[in-house]
């Protein structure tokens, strides 16, 4: 993070302190959104690329993708790539943190006020894993589900969310997929034990993106299997 970030708004919560705070833009125009998650820095606005990959590379891969499950709303760019796509009818959003929900509604950084206003977005408090094992609303099928809720089970924010990359969770989350869904999942590094679990469930793509950041050439990863 930052040193000269500044916080606009901030909330405890059971897991920690989440917030989110802007610092100007390097180019020296407009400024950077930064989201802390569990008193972690999680993502900023500067290069969302990747997380606008997620919802690319999983569209691709779909003729139909009419209802879209996304995990994690963060700074909103992943719902926000689905959303650009007009054959999708519908996006429920999954999201952990309910003050994130609540910033997004008034709009407290670009993209999230864009997606929080979507007509064809309902955005849902409460824990994807829940979702996935049909403990909590919203019900699927969906034609591509979408997690980005941590950095992937080498490199864990939230220890709670080690259960979603165990087999039973990724096998609940084909269960949710229409014929021909396709389950994205991405990672901030490789996760050769994550692909070889959905391997054994189901055949699987591995995409590797590299991003340049601070001057370091970080290897981000794709995990998308069929239904
Ligand atoms: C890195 S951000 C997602 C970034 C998002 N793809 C984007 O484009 O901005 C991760 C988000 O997942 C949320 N999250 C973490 N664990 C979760 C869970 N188990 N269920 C739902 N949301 C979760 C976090 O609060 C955070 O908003």
């Amino acid at each position: 993070m930052d040193t000269t970030s500044e916080t606009i708004v901030s909330a405890t919560t059971p897991r920690g302190e989440i917030a989110l705070r802007v610092r100007p833009d390097p180019s020296g125009s407009g400024v950077v959104h930064e989201l802390v998650v569990a008193g972690v820095f999680a993502m900023d606005s500067l290069d969302p690329s990747t997380e606008v990959a997620l919802a690319q590379e999983a569209l691709a891969r779909v003729d139909s993708p009419d209802r879209v499950l996304v995990g994690g709303l963060g700074l909103g760019f992943t719902t926000w790539q689905v959303l650009k796509d007009k054959r999708v009818r519908h996006v429920d959003v999954v999201e952990i943190e309910e003050d994130l929900v609540a910033w997004a509604r008034l709009a407290l950084a670009p993209t999230l006020g864009l997606v929080a206003r979507h007509p064809r977005v309902t955005i849902h408090a409460g824990d994807v894993d829940r979702v996935l094992h049909g403990e909590s609303d919203p019900a699927g099928p969906w034609d591509l589900v979408l997690l980005d809720v941590d950095n992937g089970p080498s490199f864990l924010v939230h220890e709670g969310n080690e259960r979603l990359y165990r087999a039973d969770a990724l096998r609940a989350a084909l269960s949710r997929l229409a014929p021909g869904g396709v389950l994205a999942i991405w990672a901030a590094q490789r996760e050769p034990a994550l692909l070889d679990t959905l391997e054994s469930l189901s055949p699987t793509d591995e995409v590797l993106l590299e991003v340049e950041r601070e001057g370091r050439r970080l290897e981000y990863a794709l995990y998308l299997a069929r239904a």
